[in-house]
């Protein structure tokens, strides 16, 4: 027998079903629900609504677990590379050998982007911030491919899906070369993908560029743990832009505008500039975690907190260990590094944050990797763009193929004027 909920509105009692899935979530299924009693519900920033029914991702906030169609992000950090996790996203299942090569060589194909992108970054301002710049040039891809647009031709898609995989590192290395007035860097198809990325960033025409092993896989790793994470702010804009059969790059840019807010992707760069302030002001930990916690202070502990996480996101803990392997293997020492364990160590045991069940999310260290590796603060948003692609791209798949599909249309409570007559101007 199915399980439903009773829900009493006024005189009226009504049945709805409830939905369960396949890890125990369960959600009371409201689609009738204004059919049968008039009213609609709320909840600002949904913080109890599902929008839908994914086998992408599974995250339990509660016991700090992050699957990717059902492999623990532990297991993937260890043993997969960022290419074979976009294939897991994007197609449901790990590549074999023979899949993944065809994957890899179809990616290094397309890598390349037209020559008039050139001129593209030439018109924007120097000082343009690499999300603006490439949220704009990944929509712009819309006008070189018009080709492939049709987000139910699946031909057209699997061409526009390696396309984007392909060209975002070479758009996201050329808004970077053209910050600091470098020639942007053709991709070098014999290198693989994170490191033909260092190549196109941080090589230049004039000498011979090695790509270091230990920040290539470091920015793997990287891309892995931020390749997909269920319904977050940007996921949920791709899905609803997608939902209105707009093509496939429009509804990225639209996820790259959503990343770039402070309080979701724009939060690693938030850290990285709050650590340096903090060493810059010579402020002790303790002090800046009173500013954090202080109602007259703007201050945020930023890469604090999250809407799931209520326990230790995943992502940070191995980020943590990642970034005092790196740093030790490189032989560099940071003292952002020694900033960011020490604010973690005072906020874990201070009432405030564990009262509010704020622990350190996926942004608390990841920048000071990127810091590490060379890659300025600006750039570290675009750097988690790259990751997140395939799971944007996932979950736009996963709600074209949906037979529930309808485009994302939400409601509200009107809270404004009563009805009133237009007033004419010279009696205003
Ligand atoms: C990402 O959704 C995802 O999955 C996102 C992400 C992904 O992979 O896609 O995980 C990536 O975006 C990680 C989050 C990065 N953002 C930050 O690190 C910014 C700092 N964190 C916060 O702004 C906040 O924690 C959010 C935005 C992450 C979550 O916001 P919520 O769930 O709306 O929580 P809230 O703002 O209502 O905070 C609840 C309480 C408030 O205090 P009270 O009003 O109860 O007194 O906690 C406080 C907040 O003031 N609080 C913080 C805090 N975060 C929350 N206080 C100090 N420092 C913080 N970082």
């Amino acid at each position: 027998m199915a399980e439903s909920a009773e829900l009493r509105v006024g005189d009226q009692t009504v049945e709805l079903p409830v939905v369960e899935g396949s890890e125990g979530e369960r959600a009371i299924d409201i689609s009738e629900l204004r059919a049968q009693t008039g009213c609609i519900t709320l909840d600002p920033g949904f913080a109890n609504t599902g929008s839908c029914q994914s086998g992408i991702t599974f995250i339990d906030g509660e016991r700090g677990v992050l699957q990717y169609r059902g492999i623990p992000i532990e297991e993937l950090a260890e043993k997969a590379t960022f290419l074979e996790v976009a294939y897991l996203l994007v197609y449901g299942k790990l590549p074999d050998k023979e899949q993944l090569e065809y994957y890899r060589e179809s990616i290094r194909y397309h890598t390349m982007i037209h020559e008039d992108f050139r001129s593209f970054f030439g018109a924007l301002p120097k000082d343009a911030h690499p999300m603006a710049a490439c949220s704009c040039a990944v929509g712009a891809l819309a006008t070189f491919y018009p080709d492939s647009l049709d987000p139910r031709d699946p031909r057209q898609v699997e061409v526009s899906i390696h396309r984007l995989i392909a060209k975002l590192p070479t758009l996201v290395a050329y808004a970077y070369k053209h910050s600091i007035g470098q020639p942007a860097m053709y991709p070098r198809n014999s290198l693989r993908y994170v490191a033909n990325l260092l190549y196109m960033m941080f090589g230049n025409p004039c000498e011979e560029y090695d790509v270091d092993p230990v920040v290539a896989k470091a920015l793997d790793l990287q891309f892995i743990l931020h390749a997909d994470h269920e319904q977050n702010c940007s996921t949920s804009s791709v899905r609803l832009v997608g939902s209105s059969m707009v093509n496939l790059f429009a509804a990225i840019s639209a996820g790259i505008n959503a990343l770039w807010g402070p309080l979701h992707g724009g939060a690693n760069a938030e850290v990285i500039d709050m650590l340096a302030a903090i060493r810059d002001e010579g402020m002790s930990g303790r002090q800046f975690v009173e500013r954090a916690k202080s109602r007259n202070d703007t201050s945020r502990l930023m890469g604090f907190g999250h809407r799931v996480y209520k326990n230790f996101d995943p992502r940070a803990k191995i980020l943590k260990k990642a970034c005092f392997d790196v740093l030790d293997k490189l032989g560099v020492h940071s003292k952002l590094l020694e900033i960011a364990v020490e604010l973690e160590e005072i906020a874990l045991k201070d009432d405030y944050f564990v009262e509010r069940r704020l622990y350190p999310n996926v942004d608390f260290y990841s920048g000071v990797i990127y810091n590490a590796i060379g890659t300025p603060s600006n750039m570290f948003t675009a750097m988690f763009a790259i990751g997140r692609l395939p799971g944007w791209i996932a979950h736009w798949a996963e709600m074209h193929a949906d037979p529930q599909f309808r485009i994302g249309r939400p409601r509200q409570i009107y809270t404004g004027r009563t009805k009133t007559a237009f007033t004419p101007i010279d009696q205003r």
